[in-house]
């Protein structure tokens, strides 16, 4: 950079400028060169995430919380009848929306696509690979980065087009690299135990439309990268990863749910670089510092578009901090279970709206850590301003949730929908949180 020839300080800054924006987004993102292909992807990502956001969220949080109403006094119902009639089982008390929408049915083996309209929350738009081929894992092994081998998860994730991924039988698959994870594919668990551990994780980048369903991830370690298929058209070289179960970044139109994960390198769940229409629910989460990230940088306000759900998931044992720590966007965390945090459940800084509804919080005993949210790189007279909402929350052990900021508009309030279902229903929500055994023939 030293030899510039400028005529004044404007243009040297002007020039770094753009220097930077061109090579810190590629670094972070694990490209270690763009392309053409790769900048019209990334272009085009751009264009799906602003089309994916939402003006109104709180259209999307009421009426998620209309959904919880319903298929809990549904769920309810069906389960007084059951003792009416004195029949024993109830193997099925699939009592939240997304549960409630395939779980009870014998048949779901037969019928997977069904879970495409089971997404609720901001990526209740995620299809995966609905319509497309059914294709099965076979093998395990992860071998060859750039022409991986029919059969192979990463052979699935790179083809052409949507693909409704599954497996043949339970496996543990140890990943050389991260996985590319391309536009339109689910990946569906169901009916197997899948476990990827001890290797890389899941990453999505710049793509579309993706379901990650029913999987086990845990153990993920940094991978030094080289030249892989990151989809069907390219293969690139990429950095180093860091050592995340699941990263999206620049990514639109995710729903990762049903996924036990625990004790990775760096995060379990990052949702970076303007990735917005996200839905985390069913997720259960263990032994684990940095738990979820949604934006990484205070100077890159290009996530205010981000818009992510965070429901019905169970934080459990070992977890220390973020959960989420958010910058910008608006998170809605619904009806989770917070049983242990060490530090903090839910922070941020940059300014992030946050509607905590319905939660049950369980303090840790250690009396500096009771409160649930926490702030960074702001002044009290700066972040009074962030709106950080708690409603119907359950606070116990002296849990206590600092809120700020001008109130979230919300139809309930109005009496338009329903009031979002306080904390004391979450054991009931969550109690089925991470990866289900499944069997065929049986209800899930
Ligand atoms: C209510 O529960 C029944 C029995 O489980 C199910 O068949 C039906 O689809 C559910 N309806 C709604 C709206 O969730
Ligand atoms: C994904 O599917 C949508 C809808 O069919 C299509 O418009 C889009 O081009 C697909 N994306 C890719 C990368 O194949």
């Amino acid at each position: 950079m030293g030899k510039i020839m400028v005529g004044s300080e404007t243009k040297v800054g002007f020039i770094v400028l753009v220097i930077f924006a061109i090579t810190i987004p590629c670094l972070e993102g694990g490209i270690a060169e763009y392309d053409d292909f790769l900048v019209a992807q990334a272009e085009n990502a751009r264009k799906v995430a602003l089309h994916s956001y939402v003006p109104d969220p709180e259209e999307v949080t009421d009426e998620l919380n209309l959904r919880v109403h319903l298929a809990l006094e549904n769920a309810t119902k069906s389960r007084r009848e059951l003792r009416q009639k004195k029949k024993r089982g109830g193997a099925c008390d699939a009592s939240n929306p997304i549960d409630a929408c395939w779980r009870c049915d014998r048949n779901w083996a037969n019928d997977r696509f069904k879970l495409a309209q089971c997404s609720k929350g901001f990526g209740r738009r995620a299809v995966g690979g609905l319509g497309g081929p059914i294709y099965v894992v076979t093998d395990s092994s992860d071998n060859d980065m750039v022409n991986p081998k029919p059969g192979t998860l990463r052979y699935g994730v790179t083809r052409d087009g949507p693909l409704w991924i599954i497996f043949g039988s339970n496996m543990v698959l140890r990943l050389n690299q991260e996985l590319m994870v391309s536009s339109n594919k689910t990946i569906d668990g169901r009916g197997a135990d899948v476990q990827i551990k001890d290797g890389a994780g899941i990453t999505i980048q710049h793509a579309n439309n993706v379901i990650i369903h029913n999987l086990r991830i845990t153990n993920i370690v940094p991978k030094d990268g080289g030249m892989m298929r990151d989809t069907f058209d390219h293969v690139g070289l990429r950095t180093r990863s860091d050592g995340d179960a699941i990263s999206l970044f620049g990514a639109s139109n995710v729903w990762i749910d049903h996924i036990s994960l625990s004790n990775c390198a760096d995060g379990l769940i990052d949702v970076i670089q303007s990735s917005t229409a996200v839905t985390i629910s069913n997720c259960h989460m263990t032994k684990h510092n940095d738990v979820m990230l949604f934006g990484a940088n205070d100077n890159y306000d290009g996530d205010k578009i981000m818009q992510v759900t965070v429901a019905f998931n169970h934080f459990g044992q070992g977890l220390v901090q973020r959960m989420p720590r958010c910058r910008y966007g608006f998170v809605h965390v619904l009806n989770n279970d917070y049983t242990h945090w060490m530090m903090y459940a839910i922070g941020g800084s940059s300014g992030p709206t946050i509607l905590s509804q319905g939660n049950r919080f369980n303090a840790p005993n250690n009396n500096a850590a009771k409160e649930i949210t926490h702030r960074d790189y702001a002044s009290p007279s700066v972040w009074k301003n962030w709106r950080w909402q708690s409603e119907m929350d359950l606070f116990m052990n002296g849990a206590t949730f600092t809120a700020s900021g001008s109130p979230i508009k919300l139809a309930y309030k109005k009496g338009l929908v329903m009031k979002p279902r306080d904390g004391t229903h979450v054991s009931r929500l969550t109690r089925n949180a991470g990866a289900l055994g499944c069997f065929v023939g049986r209800p899930c």
